[in-house]
């Protein structure tokens, strides 16, 4: 176990690139504020399972169906990982993260208070919103100062880069298909643009600690702006357009600016205020509810002696 005496010895210590673990006698503003981003993430991923569960059913074809299976595993597993790590840190219990959670007490990514209305949506959520998860994790993983949530975040990303790639050839099918899948791929572009790149959150605070303590490696302008640059030249070569009237390019240096951002729409996502919260939250304290007998079944024969 290692303790520092001072905050400045253990910023320090993050420096220089040090890996803080969970037995260690951490600063406690440090701990609460990990802590706070993991179980957002585990929020999310979580939340994000549910979505993809919704789509086993009712995805076109065998193929898709299969997808959508896999990557519901991939989400909740994610989400368990996470919720182990944070758990560890000694906040909170898993059963009160989830408590938290299912009662709206704790929050998770803006993308995931929407409603998936089509196939389309769930392509463009695959393409979109699986981009920008992974972009925000790997710019966490790059220099990410917490030990146990660098290595859970390898083999998360991992998947996430499968998620994108999947995304990525079921919209280039869709941008070569029918007229009809072409308007309604673009329509599902134009509900899902605004809130992946709002996904990033505003510009990050000049004092932000997850910066200072190399929990997040990137500001998150850097980031969005990363990630309009990639996806504005590929949605345009696919035939698809921008939802966005004031999206400019720089002659000189043919980077994308996108217009005036709409922060009030992720504030009231994220404060539970979006257009499918409180359905998304029912469902999910439905799905937990009717997997109580599962949770009691495993506890049961764990009880058992061998
Ligand atoms: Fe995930
Ligand atoms: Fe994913």
């Amino acid at each position: 176990m290692r303790s520092w005496d001072s905050m400045e010895h253990f910023e320090a210590f993050l420096d220089a690139g040090g890996l803080v673990e969970p037995h260690d006698a951490m600063p406690d503003p440090y701990r609460q504020a990990v802590f706070r981003f993991i179980e957002l993430h585990a929020n999310s991923e979580y939340m994000g399972g549910l979505t993809e569960r919704d789509w086993i059913a009712k995805a076109p074809g065998l193929a898709n169906k299969l997808t959508a299976l896999a990557k519901t595993q991939d989400e909740i597993g994610h989400a368990h990982l996470l919720y182990m790590v944070a758990a560890d840190m000694g906040v909170k219990t898993r059963d009160e993260m989830t408590d938290d959670l299912l009662a709206g007490r704790t929050t998770f990514h803006n993308v995931f208070h929407y409603r998936a209305h089509s196939w389309g949506d769930q392509i463009a959520i695959a393409y979109l919103v699986d981009a920008a998860a992974l972009a925000s994790q790997q710019a966490v993983f790059k220099n990410c100062s917490y030990g146990p949530y660098k290595r859970i975040l390898r083999r998360i990303i991992a998947e996430e880069g499968f998620h994108m790639r999947n995304g990525e050839e079921l919209l280039l099918k869709m941008a070569k298909g029918t007229p009809q899948q072409h308007e309604m791929m673009q329509t599902s572009l134009d509900r899902w643009w605004w809130p992946s790149v709002q996904l990033f959150g505003p510009d990050s605070a000049p004092d932000d600690v997850l910066l200072r303590w190399h929990i997040k490696s990137e500001r998150n302008e850097v980031l969005r702006d990363r990630f309009v640059n990639k996806m504005v030249p590929q949605l345009l070569a696919a035939g698809f357009t921008i939802p966005d009237p004031d999206l400019r390019q720089d002659p000189e240096t043919g980077r994308w600016t996108s217009g005036e951002i709409d922060w009030d729409a992720l504030k009231a996502a994220i404060s539970g205020r979006g257009p499918d919260s409180a359905r998304r939250l029912r469902d999910a304290r439905t799905a937990r509810h009717g997997a109580a007998w599962v949770r009691s079944a495993l506890d049961e024969a764990a009880a058992v002696p061998a």
